[in-house]
């Protein structure tokens, strides 16, 4: 079963990304959170921040197996709140209170789902990704990447979005 929970962030909620995320999302039945919608704010070195909605958002993520990242290429890297929710995730690693929870995140399986104006997402954005998921010790599952260089076309993007939820479903029955 794909027991799984999307992160959503780019400055429309039903652009291309969104359409793209939420195709997948109604195919594979997970819940896609607006991190727009999350009260949210920067990393804080003095975690002045915790009483934000960043806390009890972690740890109703940390409750699945599979996390999907889904994001539009902004200047070869993720939508703002998308990078908020990734810096806030050092709470996770840093606060006592939070460690063990925080050590939840290894042996999960993350999926990078994301649109751009190009054939493939640049190699410095999905670097930051893998290289992200290595450190947290989360297992890289696949990206699925959309061209929307003609913006979102519903056709050939839902066929991909489709194509994209079988194959995760299927590797997920062996
Ligand atoms: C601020 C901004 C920066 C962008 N930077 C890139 C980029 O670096 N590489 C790229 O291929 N597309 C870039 N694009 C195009 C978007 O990735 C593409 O249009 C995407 O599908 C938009 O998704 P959205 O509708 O969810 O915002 C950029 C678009 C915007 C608005």
């Amino acid at each position: 079963m794909f027991n799984a929970i999307a992160l959503f962030a780019s400055s429309r909620r039903h652009g291309n990304t969104g359409k793209f995320v939420d195709r997948i999302a109604t195919n594979l039945k997970f819940e896609v959170v607006d991190l727009s919608e999350v009260r949210m704010s920067a990393y804080d070195y003095e975690h002045r921040n915790r009483n934000d909605d960043f806390e009890p958002l972690m740890k109703r993520v940390l409750e699945f197996d599979q996390l999907v990242f889904a994001t539009p290429v902004y200047w070869y890297a993720v939508a703002p709140a998308m990078k908020v929710f990734l810096d806030r995730i050092s709470d996770f690693l840093e606060l006592p209170d939070l460690l063990n929870e925080g050590r939840r995140l290894r042996g999960k399986r993350a999926y990078v789902v994301c649109t751009s104006i190009y054939e493939e997402p640049p190699a410095s954005f999905m670097n930051a990704f893998r290289d992200t998921f290595n450190y947290l010790g989360i297992r890289f599952g696949g990206v699925a990447h959309a061209n929307c260089r003609d913006g979102y076309v519903n056709a050939r993007h839902d066929n991909d979005a489709d194509s994209f939820a079988r194959q995760v479903a299927s590797a997920g029955r062996e």
